[in-house]
């Protein structure tokens, strides 16, 4: 199809300038992702910095000078904040506006949602996962997915010549970021189950004590088993196990396992789809052949270490992994009821078709328990 202008001129064939169009947008894509790596170190430098506890320590906004007086240092280098926190405002991490004439006409510096997820001393920060997903140790793994696809193998073994675990046991540094990375939760009358090293400089909380072994050996007897990012550390066949040795360790009938990991869904658009896919590629940069998993992936490992029943919560509208609550408790209760519940169903309908004299002077008991026995067999099961 051809254009023309008003004076009837040839203006450009409009396939071609789609086709312009379509490149342009595939150039700025590739820009985009070359330097994708600018957004999280810019994120890793404003925790460094300090920068959002700053901002909020003053409870208002405050200008860039203001923010690198209390940065760290004897001389920050002001001119090089100011870019950096261009960038990180046009990533929505902090505010700026334009200032009022009291404050010397200098821009004002505010927290966003996201910045306020970088407290440090926030019971509810990301601050200590931003330094250690980013930290170079962690970050070498990912050089090596072309040599993962091609060879095969561990990209954390390869980058570092061991497993992600034998670092932490070997370099209490590594270890002390990795532990301060992970999240930190609140549990009453518990013990919290880890590596040797790791129990060994966890901290005291009240009600929990620490006990250290090796899950794929044995795992200590607990009413409930509660694993937050733990599976999707391993491959199908060390869950497997893992969930064998929970089964040994739980009660027979009202054991359970509650794991905090992600689903991952197709068709999904809430806020961190994109975020579970990037936590599938963290799985072959950190783990030994861990991933993330969808719901029938799930199903398979559960039924398989010996938890055939399980249900999938959301923990809010949205969040980043969900809560799965598996049981192994027997399916031989739900059987039993459902032959009684079939018994005397047959010999209801017998009774109303008076095929049985004496059955049918009591058709009017029968009725009731039929429904009774359902609703037994329906809420045990
Ligand atoms: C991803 S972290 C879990 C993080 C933590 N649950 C949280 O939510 O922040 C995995 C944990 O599994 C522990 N781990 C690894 N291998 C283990 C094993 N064989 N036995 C027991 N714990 C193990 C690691 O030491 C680490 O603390």
């Amino acid at each position: 199809m051809v254009s023309r202008s008003a004076n009837g001129d040839v203006l450009k064939v409009s396939s071609e300038v789609d086709e312009a169009e379509l490149m342009l947008q595939g150039q700025a894509n590739i820009w985009r992702r070359m330097f994708a790596f600018a957004d999280s170190m810019t994120l890793k430098c404003a925790v460094e910095l300090r920068i959002a506890d700053i901002i909020h320590s003053h409870a208002r906004p405050i200008t860039l000078s203001q923010i690198a007086t209390c940065i760290d240092s004897p001389s920050p280098d002001i001119a090089c904040l100011a870019r950096i926190m261009r960038f990180l405002v046009r990533a929505k991490i902090f505010t700026a506006a334009p200032p009022p004439q009291s404050d010397g006409g200098e821009t004002l510096y505010g927290l966003t949602p996201s910045s306020k997820w970088l407290l440090h001393d926030a019971e509810l920060s990301l601050a200590p996962m931003v330094l250690m997903e980013n930290h170079p140790s962690l970050m070498a793994p990912w050089h090596c997915f072309g040599t993962c696809v091609k060879e095969g193998g561990i990209a954390f073994e390869k980058a570092h010549g061991s497993q992600i675990w034998d670092l932490a046991s070997e370099n209490p540094e590594f270890n002390k970021l990795f532990n301060d990375g992970m999240a930190r939760i609140r549990i009453s009358r518990a013990f919290n189950f880890d590596l040797p090293h790791v129990v060994a400089s966890a901290p005291a909380y009240e009600g929990v004590s620490h006990v250290g072994g090796d899950m794929f050996e044995s795992i200590p007897n607990a009413d409930a088993i509660f694993m937050k990012w733990i599976m999707h550390d391993w491959s199908d066949e060390d869950c497997i196990k893992i969930f064998k040795n929970c089964r040994k360790a739980l009660p027979e009938k009202t054991g359970k396992i509650i794991i905090v990991d992600g689903v991952i869904r197709e068709d999904s658009d809430d806020p961190f789809d994109k975020t579970r896919l990037v936590f599938d590629l963290l799985m072959i940069a950190h783990s030994s052949n861990g991933k993330e998993r969808s719901e029938v992936e799930w199903k398979k490992v559960l039924e398989e270490g010996g938890f055939p029943r399980y249900r999938i919560m959301e923990i809010s509208i949205s969040s980043l992994p969900v809560i799965i609550e598996s049981s192994h408790a027997s399916h031989v209760m739900s059987i039993l009821f459902v032959i009684l519940y079939l018994l005397i169903l047959t010999i209801w309908i017998c009774s109303i078709c008076r095929d049985t004299k004496i059955i049918f002077r009591y058709s009017h008991f029968w009725a009731p328990t039929h429904v009774g026995y359902f609703f037994v067999w329906t809420v045990w099961y």
